[in-house]
């Protein structure tokens, strides 16, 4: 069972400066919450509330004050700096201490997941024994992501990091869950060309041992992007649709904590106060009546 999450907020998001000048991405606002919420939800929605974050140097400052060590989430967060962005299989580096002997899970910072059945796939995905999961979804533009090649059985038969030419579609989604040797196998990764360890060439290492397994989001799910500016409002636009619909929040974490028991009405009520007269505190009023 995997009990340990590590979220890799760090990066400098050039892509979308100068937004990203002051604040990290992250911590900018997807609709109604920072970015972060979304890919935390995903660790919650799994069961693991054991959770490091990665962050730049310099920013811890700016993530503790909406994510706080001691915080009403029923969460043991903790945090470490990165000094410069060194590819994905860095999160095992510097988390070694955080990992210890146990098995792990890694999700980007700026990856958006939504869709029924999400949650049980992802129950299913901790139960890991060994070896590494990535979980698979169809795009249009493959050759901006990690793609995988399968086989009729749905195994992994190839896995490359942005080919220019695939005939599949299926990317590599941003939420991955290993065994402990991710530890050992990344330590032993050199750069890539572009002066980056990378998740490519580590899920390689599992596949070459026949160890990677495929799990799929499934056509009724979304992955979307929030990499460039149109990408992050289209994705504010989705869950603003969704939200405004249905009456009900996509990644409000207390919600999730109420519901897997790991707080009570006493947490939801410090909330409130922490976050003041807004919104999101009125949906949490709701949470505890
Ligand atoms: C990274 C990974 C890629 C994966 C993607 C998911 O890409 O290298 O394999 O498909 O995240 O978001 P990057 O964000 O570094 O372009």
């Amino acid at each position: 069972m995997i009990k340990k999450g590590i979220i890799l907020a760090g990066g400098m998001g050039t892509r979308m400066s100068p937004l990203t000048k002051a604040v990290n991405k992250q911590l900018l606002p997807l609709y109604d919450k920072p970015l972060i919420f979304y890919p935390l939800s995903i660790l919650m929605l799994s069961g693991i509330k054991n959770i490091l974050i990665i962050v730049n140097k310099g920013q811890l400052s700016q993530f503790r004050k909406i994510l706080p060590e001691n915080n009403n989430l029923g969460l043991k967060i903790k945090y470490v700096e990165q000094s410069s962005p060194r590819g994905l299989p860095d999160a095992f580096i510097l988390g070694e201490h955080f990992i210890k002997k146990d098995k792990i899970a890694l999700i980007l910072g700026d990856n958006f997941f939504y869709g029924q059945n999400l949650s049980s796939k992802l129950q299913e995905a901790v139960k890991l024994k060994n070896g590494a999961r990535v979980f698979l979804h169809p795009v249009k533009k493959p050759n901006l992501y990690g793609v995988a090649t399968i086989n009729s059985k749905n195994e992994i038969i190839k896995i490359v990091e942005k080919p220019k030419k695939t005939k599949s579609n299926l990317a590599v989604t941003g939420v991955y869950f290993f065994d402990n040797k991710v530890v050992e196998f990344s330590k032993k990764l050199k750069p890539s060309k572009r002066k980056e360890l990378e998740i490519i060439d580590l899920l390689n290492q599992y596949k070459k041992r026949k160890k990677l397994k495929a799990e799929f989001i499934g056509r009724g799910g979304a992955w979307l992007d929030t990499g460039n500016i149109e990408d992050f409002y289209n994705t504010s636009n989705f869950v603003s649709a969704i939200e405004n619909r249905q009456g009900l929040k996509i990644a409000c974490l207390e919600e999730i904590s109420i519901n897997n028991k790991w707080i009570g009405k006493k947490e939801i009520i410090e909330s409130i106060k922490f976050y003041g007269n807004c919104s999101y505190s009125n949906y949490l009023k709701k949470l505890i009546i």
